[in-house]
């Protein structure tokens, strides 16, 4: 008991702790970022050192109250709805659409007659109501609330005083607390003014989503350290520069992360992709087209289709070019590798461009047989089949294996009509799948 109450130090700037202070931070570099820790959280974890002990066997029973937003990919990827005073952080870069898509969320609670507040410390007033008026019809503006403002220890007060039940906090990387010095978007702040508000919410049957920024390079403080004081984080993504974008739940206090929600970025917002069945290709079909692979894969429970598109040029420099679009770099470098010992061809005065149709970004190894096959037909001329769809994870000894649960993969794709390129036999290997007519 004694230890949890010492105090401790931290630095303003980057978060770290430390037991004793520092003129620098050893982490961050910086020179006179250190304050004294009161960790509060331990604190009243000590002072309440009478427990209670639940047995399983007699939790009396009572089905979780869920919220409908109304938007239904969304609440897919929440696994049913909001749930009284459920905190979840809504992460992504900036433009991706958050704030977009959580006053549709918000206009969609409100016209259920819940007292909702959107709480901006991004933008003014003015700028939110002007997209809710592009967004919304004037009919359907009651009880959009909106307010600017960005200390929290006020906006705590606004939400209480209007007795708000669901509100939306965006974003935490522009919040401050008076009581904390540092920089707003810092680890010192982040964390004071999230601690704040989600006790209010636990205390006060609030429903409160947060916006996390991240940038580009991940380099923001905030999100990871957020991850563990919300109950859920949904990560939107996409690219930029076309209308698709991915809803995925990473943690889920109140349900399964299996379940991604689709949205295409419109005129009037994001709207939902509820039948995704072939949105991801662009091909005709019945063409038979060079350096083009269909593939299929599971997200969550459901089975997406597209396609990868590969070119391969001729080096001009001596180190060729390995570029990646929807998957990672580090992995087209490593296919390219098997591709080129197990499919006997020299890529190494090769460049390698690979895309994936609508800027999707795979996450899954069971595309790799596309990824190989639209290499391979690039580089050799060999047309592929339009109408098939090559699935299969490759390992480095250049063995081809079912990805987990195919038979919902195979299912899908004969319910589409396509067929797949190779019937996975025993020991099935890529020099195999390599010397068969596409
Ligand atoms: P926004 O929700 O502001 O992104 P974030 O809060 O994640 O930073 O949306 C950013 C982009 O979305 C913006 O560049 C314009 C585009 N957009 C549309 O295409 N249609 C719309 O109806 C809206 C509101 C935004
Ligand atoms: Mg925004």
């Amino acid at each position: 008991m004694s230890k949890l109450s010492q105090v401790g130090y931290i630095c303003n700037n980057c978060g770290f702790e430390t037991s004793r202070w520092l003129g620098q931070c050893p982490q961050c570099l910086e020179w006179n970022s250190f304050e004294e820790n009161l960790n509060s959280i331990t604190e009243t974890l000590v002072k309440s050192s009478k427990l209670e002990v639940l047995e399983a066997s007699k939790l009396k029973s009572k089905a979780l109250n869920r919220l409908k937003t109304g938007i239904s990919e969304f609440d897919r990827v929440l696994g049913g709805g909001l749930v009284d005073s459920q905190v979840v952080l809504l992460s992504g870069e900036p433009g991706i659409g958050k704030s977009t898509i959580l006053l549709q969320v918000l206009q969609s609670i409100a016209n259920q007659r819940i007292s909702c507040l959107y709480v901006s410390a991004e933008e003014s007033a003015e700028q939110v109501a002007l997209r809710a008026n592009r967004l919304f019809e004037k009919k359907d503006l009651t009880g959009i609330n909106i307010v600017s403002a960005s200390e929290i220890d006020s906006i705590t007060n606004e939400i209480a005083k209007r007795k708000i039940k669901f509100a939306i906090l965006d974003s935490i990387q522009t919040v401050f607390s008076a009581d904390v010095r540092g920089l707003p978007g810092g680890m010192a702040q982040v964390k004071a003014t999230a601690s704040k508000i989600i006790s209010y919410a636990k205390a006060n049957n609030l429903t409160l989503i947060i916006v996390g920024q991240v940038t580009k390079e991940g380099t923001v403080a905030g999100p990871k350290l957020l991850e563990h004081l919300v109950d859920t984080v949904i990560e939107l993504e996409g690219d930029e520069k076309r209308g698709l974008r991915v809803m995925r739940c990473l943690k889920n206090r109140y349900g399964s992360v299996n379940e991604v929600g689709l949205f295409m970025m419109e005129q009037k917002g994001l709207v939902e992709v509820a039948d995704p069945t072939k949105l991801f290709t662009t091909t005709d079909d019945n063409e038979e087209v060079e350096g083009v692979c269909k593939t299929a894969m599971l997200e969550g429970n459901r089975v997406l289709t597209f396609e990868i598109q590969a070119l391969v040029v001729d080096s001009v420099y001596s180190l060729p070019k390995r570029v990646a679009e929807g998957i990672a770099r580090s992995r087209l470098e490593l296919l390219s590798a098997i591709l080129s010992r197990h499919g006997r061809i020299n890529l190494s005065n090769k460049d390698i461009y690979v895309n994936v149709s609508q800027g999707f970004r795979i996450k899954e190894p069971s595309s790799d047989l596309a990824v190989l096959l639209a290499i391979y037909s690039a580089y050799k001329h060999i047309p592929v089949n339009q109408k098939k769809v090559a699935v299969g994870e490759v390992s480095l000894s250049g063995s081809v294996q079912k990805p987990p649960r195919f038979s919902m993969i195979d299912k899908e794709i004969q319910r589409l009509g396509y067929k797949l390129l190779y019937d996975f036999g025993r020991n099935l290997t890529l020099p195999q799948v390599l010397s068969q007519k596409q």
